[in-house]
């Protein structure tokens, strides 16, 4: 288990790292997006932070940065966002989103006064829906068939996590 896994701003300089983790074959099998050049991760970022996005840089003990993680889509009105996270793939399999994304959870439920954090992963995606779950994410519902990968149809998992359940948790 990863430990003392804090959060700081993302830095201009850590989207060289960023290029690299969203270019990962597991990376793009598990959220589906293309290979990106270094300008289109750079350009990427710039696009969630113009768009109010809370993006935030993971960090290790010694400095290390281990990946980003994120809340998107903020409707202030509705109390709601969601969530996303992306590790380096050295520092997958450690148990560092749990802890990454409950410093988030935290800024979110605490800090924004959001009444739900929310997130889609793809049904095959065992390691990402054991963390989720693990943070107490419910599935709300199945997409049924609703992503095509290696010539087959998966079911995606939306998942919530609610104010209420976080702080009396
Ligand atoms: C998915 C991801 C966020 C999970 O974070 P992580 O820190 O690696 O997760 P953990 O180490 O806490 O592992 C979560 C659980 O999955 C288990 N696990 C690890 N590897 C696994 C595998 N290949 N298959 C199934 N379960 C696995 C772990 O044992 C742990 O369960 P446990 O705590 O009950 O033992 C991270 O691996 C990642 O960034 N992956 C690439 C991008 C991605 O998939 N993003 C999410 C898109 S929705």
């Amino acid at each position: 288990m990863g430990s003392n896994v804090q959060l700081r701003a993302f830095e201009p300089e850590d989207s060289k790292e960023l290029h690299r983790w969203m270019n990962d074959a597991d990376a793009i099998r598990n959220t589906g997006h293309s290979p990106v050049s270094y300008e289109e991760a750079c350009s990427h970022v710039e696009k969630k932070k113009a768009s109010g996005d809370i993006v935030m840089a993971i960090e290790l003990d010694n400095s290390q940065l281990a990946g980003w993680v994120f809340l998107q889509k903020l409707e202030y009105e509705h109390g709601r966002a969601s969530i996303g996270i992306l590790l380096a793939p050295e520092y997958r399999g450690q148990g560092i989103a749990p802890q990454a994304m409950s410093h988030m959870i935290d800024i979110g439920f605490k800090q924004l006064r959001l009444n739900k954090i929310y997130l889609t992963t793809r049904g095959f995606n065992e390691q990402a829906y054991r963390a989720y779950t693990k943070l107490g994410f419910v599935v709300e519902g199945t997409l049924r068939k609703h992503c095509f990968v290696d010539g087959q149809y998966y079911d995606t998992y939306m998942m919530g996590l609610l104010a209420e359940e976080w702080l009396q948790g």
